[in-house]
């Protein structure tokens, strides 16, 4: 059985339509992520998912079971950790995780069990006693994510779990998440970091204005779209003019004041964009779900 399935959801807003008919299927176990920018409508998904925002029409179902109806099931079986930190700033980090497990008729003994097994998965056993506003924001985010796993959820929602942390915290929450995957739970992010959605999911769909682009694995979606690799350089009229002489295995996007160029000949072009345009500085690297996102939408992930 499929963990999620969404038929043609929507959801409006008044006027705004900010999930526009999607469908997909999440499967037991693996790791799903929702790749778009701000606004896209993931947030709005994932909390439709959760049963705390009603859907305008389609069909979504958790667990088998119809979000319409059957809310308190499902929320039995999902751990959340939202977009927004939205952690009890007069509790320490023990008693954060202790209170939020009365949610799940949980007893105080096994809360107070699992409250310290959740601290020490996600390595917050010295600041177990501290307030909230002492914690750095990667703290704040690995309690979240602690609190999620209280009531042991089958699913796992996680909103942007990185959003505006430094490259060692986030790096230091993908460990954690990856060994989290080895256990069989369903996890569900949303990200606008390509990194983050490369590194942890098996599948993701790439959404933008409220619509899934393309969905597969990370790695599928660049061949798919890109094949090898990316030479960038600096746009001029020159570039775009000596490119145009390539065939239709050679395509190009401008992002900002750089030219992207997706090619499988990467030696070929770069000799040819040197020898007969002139360019003295390329670079090539391979392709990533940016570069998917730039040539599906014609803009950049993150602005
Ligand atoms: N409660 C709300 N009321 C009205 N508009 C909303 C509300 N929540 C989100 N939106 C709008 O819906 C669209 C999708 O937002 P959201 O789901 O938060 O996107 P994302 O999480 O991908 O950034 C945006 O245009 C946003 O402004
Ligand atoms: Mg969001």
């Amino acid at each position: 059985m499929d963990a999620i399935v969404a038929e043609n959801l929507l959801k409006k807003y008044d006027d705004l339509v900010a999930v526009n008919n999607v469908s997909f299927r999440i499967h037991e176990s693996e790791c799903f992520g929702f790749l778009g920018p701000n606004g896209a409508g993931k947030t709005t998904t994932m909390k439709m998912i959760q049963c705390v925002s009603p859907k305008t029409s389609g069909t979504l179902e958790v667990l088998g079971l119809d979000v319409s109806s059957k809310a308190r099931e499902i929320k039995r079986n999902l751990g959340v950790a939202p977009q927004e930190v939205n952690l009890d700033p007069d509790l320490s980090v023990f008693e954060n995780l202790v209170a939020y497990a009365r949610f799940f008729d949980i007893s105080k003994k096994e809360a107070a069990e699992r409250a310290e097994q959740s601290i020490e998965f996600f390595q917050l056993q010295s600041k177990k006693d501290t307030l909230i506003d002492q914690l750095s924001g990667g703290m704040k985010r690995r309690l979240l994510l602690a609190r999620s796993m209280i009531n042991r959820p089958k699913i796992l929602i996680l909103d942007e779990p990185t959003v505006g942390l430094d490259p060692q915290a986030r790096h230091l929450i993908w460990e954690q998440l990856s060994k989290l995957k080895t256990q069989g739970i369903t996890i569900i992010l949303t990200t606008h970091y390509m990194e983050e959605a490369s590194e942890l999911c098996d599948r993701i769909v790439i959404m933008d204005n409220g619509m899934i682009l393309d969905e597969g694995r990370p790695s599928e979606l660049i061949e798919k779209h890109l094949g090898g690799n990316i030479i960038e350089t600096r746009d001029s009229d020159a570039v775009q003019k000596c490119l145009k002489k390539f065939s239709n295995d050679t395509k190009f996007e401008v992002a900002g004041d750089n030219v992207l160029i997706s090619t499988s000949r990467p030696q070929e072009i770069m000799s040819t964009l040197m020898t007969d345009c002139g360019i003295v500085s390329t670079s090539v690297r391979p392709a990533t779900l940016e570069d998917v996102f730039l040539k599906l939408t014609g803009r950049m992930l993150k602005e």
